[in-house]
């Protein structure tokens, strides 16, 4: 589904990635792990066409992502839910969801409701300013407004980063039901234990490439390289 091969990036004349490899499956929920600084978010903005990169990205069958613009690549059906909240300060969380909506015609797999009933805070702010919101609400908007473009693989961002616990295992559960309606997800997590508990596979990066690859229950069995490459 996505393919990403060879992937080098670069901000100015600083090389970040260095080859990097990774593949995501249809339904799949694959992690995306490693320290600070490693290179995890320049990994998806590369792939999302925000950093400049050099490589090869496969989605839907079609090479030639990298090159494109964010918003083409957007269109293809690729979602991304940076690490900093991407949404719209002074309207109100209701029309930064419809905005996200991709054209009325078009088959969606989520509604506006569903959103709600998946995160009852935004439906109790729904006419508040999203400038407003606590930074966690702020992430499930992102991410509830992503959604409703409705992607075929989302791309997130350190999605539970700054979350309380019981808010943790809400974005948990939205992870597992966006697997369950059929769509992909590339996760970075710094949370192991969470990833390792909704992942098929993982992927470990070290100094911008790929150090370890593996199903979440062969990172867990391997206290070497989780000693070497995620232990702080
Ligand atoms: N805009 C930028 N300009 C220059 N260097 C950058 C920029 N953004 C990131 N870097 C550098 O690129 C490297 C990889 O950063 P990246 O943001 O991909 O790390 P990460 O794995 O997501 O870690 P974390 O999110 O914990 O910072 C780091 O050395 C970082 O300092
Ligand atoms: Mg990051």
């Amino acid at each position: 589904m996505l393919s990403v091969s060879n992937l080098h990036a670069f901000y100015g004349k600083s090389h970040v990635l260095h080859g990097v490899n990774l593949f995501v499956g249809h339904s799949e929920i694959v992690s995306l792990l490693g320290r600070n600084g490693v290179g995890r978010s320049t990994t998806v903005k590369a792939i999302m066409g925000l950093v400049t990169a050099r490589g090869t990205v496969t989605f839907q069958g079609r090479d030639d992502v990298l090159g494109l613009k964010p918003h083409e690549i957007a269109h293809r059906g690729l979602g991304y839910v940076p690490e900093d909240r991407a949404i719209f300060p002074d309207i109100t969380v209701q029309e930064n969801l419809l905005l996200g909506m991709k054209s009325k015609e078009a088959a969606r797999r989520w509604t506006i409701d569903d959103m709600y009933a998946q995160f009852p805070r935004l439906r109790e702010r729904a006419d508040a300013p999203a400038g407003v919101l606590s930074g966690g609400e702020q992430q499930m908007l992102t991410l509830a407004r992503t959604l409703l473009g409705d992607p075929d693989l989302i791309m997130i961002d350190e999605p539970t980063e700054g979350l309380a616990p019981l808010i943790v295992d809400q974005v948990a559960r939205l992870l597992r039901e966006i697997q369950r309606r059929g769509i992909s997800i590339l996760l970075v997590e710094q949370k192991l234990a969470i990833a390792l508990d909704i992942s098929d596979r993982v992927y470990v990066m070290g100094h911008g490439a790929v150090v370890f690859e593996g199903t979440a229950a062969a990172l867990r069995g391997n206290a070497k390289v989780r000693k070497e490459w995620l232990a702080v």
